[in-house]
């Protein structure tokens, strides 16, 4: 396992997402206070885009069917999804997003 540099901090909007590939996967990067989080960008329910569903409190609703899941844990934490996301660790270093795969 490694730190990987995947974005630029100013890539990622305030309480928004966004998607990168890295390895074959696709991960969504969402800041929301400050805080950069990194979890699989494809929805366990039918494929959608995580990185293009709103933030709510911690959580990234699906924009698809509404799942939701938690931004730090990858956990499902309402239908119709019930399968969790992986979850990755995020180091910033300057203004590089680095996350460990
Ligand atoms: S694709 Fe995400 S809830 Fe259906």
């Amino acid at each position: 396992m490694a730190f990987i540099k995947v974005a630029s901090v100013s890539d990622i909007p305030d309480d928004g997402g966004h998607c990168i590939e890295v390895e074959d996967r696709r991960i969504a990067l969402f800041r929301k206070d400050g805080e950069i989080y990194a979890i699989d960008d494809t929805c366990t329910h039918d494929d959608a885009s995580l990185s293009e569903g709103e933030i709510e409190d911690n959580q990234v609703v699906c924009p698809l069917h509404g799942a939701t899941f938690d931004l730090r844990t990858g956990e499902v934490t309402g239908p119709p999804a019930y399968d969790d996301l992986n979850a990755y660790k995020v180091r910033i270093n300057g203004d590089a997003v680095e996350i460990e795969l």
